[in-house]
């Protein structure tokens, strides 16, 4: 069933020649093709061609067994969350509440908040529940133009609610629309039962669950939260090997607070992308741009729905793209530090407060999410033969109002394996 879009406003990432690099960055990233008056074609769930409504192929209806004028509206590539923790069990909002009467985040944590709050909510939870909750949110992600999403655990911090997380996003693996990747964050608080014993929490995580959660096929990329208070640098760098060793790539929560030397390592490690990068130093810059000359460059992924909420500087997303790094944007969404998953507001904030164009940010948003999971081959641009995951928008007259018009759900319909 070949399917035509025709009379489409703006059909925006379009890619015809192969992209080299599998993301886009410095001024490429800004220069993302749009066809303006055009149609899409998809055949059995895959994007089969494109192009202007005034070419000579627009003409052609042979082979075409369904056309839909959507005048009026855009089609953007389906949006990729590269950075989520989508399974917990409850909400924070009593956190939020004491966050606004002037208590941060880390003293919050250093309370027994935070993350070990989520950890013993999630103890009592059974797989179940965390699963249809999980689902619940991942439908109302994909409302918003969410087609492929990374989910990591963390909030489990023993081996059996760690394995726990990762059944439950394997789950959802099976049974979400999204492309589902999971991501294993066992270092990402101190468990109270490992109090005064970092290093043993390090060797058990690493030396024990990592291979043994490997093993079942639960882990698609590791991570560890690399801050002042959390795990340091070294322990990054004894996870990163070992799951190096195991053929497991990396990704880091680094540079949230403070700048420990988080960026270099990771990039020496070869770590798909490096998150959060809210304080940056000159070396942390320079090890990023050094990794472009790599096979596989480390991508700079910015959150600022974290920015937004716990009123923390934003990544230097603009410096970023003019030192030539490929960034990517995503939500973080988790219960403590970013409870919003829709990447329209994700995009304003990139605009606003970042300094990003609307192309930037699209692109950050969708071809640069997907490289930093390695799913850039198939989706994360409009290009023949990739996966058809796409928005067709809310009537709009240009690109810049999906974050202009902020607050908003710009998505009408939202296309995964070209079903809505
Ligand atoms: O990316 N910084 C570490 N982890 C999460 C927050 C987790 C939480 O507060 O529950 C983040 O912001
Ligand atoms: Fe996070």
């Amino acid at each position: 069933m070949r399917h035509r879009f025709t009379h489409i406003k703006g059909l925006a990432f379009v890619q015809t020649a192969q992209n080299p690099h599998g993301f886009v960055s410095g001024a490429d990233q800004g220069n993302i093709s749009i066809v303006e008056n055009a149609y899409l074609d998809i055949d059995k769930g895959l994007i089969a061609g494109f192009g202007a409504m005034n070419s000579p192929e627009a003409l052609d209806l042979s082979g075409i067994d369904t056309v839909e004028n959507v005048e009026g509206r855009w089609i953007l590539p389906g949006f990729v969350d590269s950075h989520t923790h989508t399974v917990f069990a409850a909400w924070r909002e009593s956190e939020f509440d004491m966050r606004l009467k002037g208590v941060s985040y880390q003293e919050i944590a250093a309370a027994g908040g935070g993350i070990l709050n989520s950890a013993l909510a999630l103890s009592f939870r059974d797989e179940a529940r965390l699963c249809d909750d999980a689902l619940q949110r991942l439908h109302s992600m994909r409302k918003t133009g969410t087609t492929a999403v990374e989910i990591k655990s963390g909030y489990g911090l023993s081996l059996e609610t760690e394995r726990k997380m990762l059944r439950v996003i394997a789950a959802l693996k099976r049974q979400a629309p999204q492309t589902i990747k999971a991501t294993f964050l066992g270092l990402h608080a101190l468990p109270t039962s490992f109090h005064g014993n970092i290093q043993g929490y390090v060797k058990e995580v690493v030396e024990q669950w990592l291979p043994a959660l490997a093993d079942e096929g639960l882990i698609d990329f590791v991570d560890i939260f690399t801050e002042t208070g959390y795990f340091s640098v070294q322990h990054q760098d004894i996870l990163l090997e070992a799951a190096h060793l195991l053929g497991i790539p990396s990704k880091v929560h680094v540079n949230q607070f403070s700048s420990l030397g988080g960026v270099s390592h990771a990039v020496s490690k070869n770590a798909y992308s490096v998150d959060h990068l809210e304080v940056m130093t000159e070396n942390d810059f320079e090890a990023l741009a050094a990794s472009l000359v790599k096979d596989r460059p480390t991508l700079a992924t910015a959150l600022p729905g974290c920015s937004h909420f716990l009123k923390i500087p934003y990544a230097p997303g603009r410096t970023l793209i003019d030192r030539g790094i490929p960034l990517a944007l995503a939500s973080d969404f988790n219960p403590g530090s970013s409870p919003c998953s829709n990447l329209f507001t994700v995009w304003n904030l990139a605009c606003v407060h970042m300094g990003l164009t609307p192309k930037e940010a699209l692109a950050a948003l969708t071809l640069n999410g997907a490289y930093s999971i390695g799913l850039e081959s198939t989706m994360g641009s409009i290009a023949v033969g990739k996966r058809a995951h796409f928005i067709v928008t809310e009537p709009s007259t240009s690109l810049a109002f999906f974050p202009y018009r902020y607050g908003e759900n710009h998505a009408a319909k939202v296309y995964i394996d070209g079903v809505s």
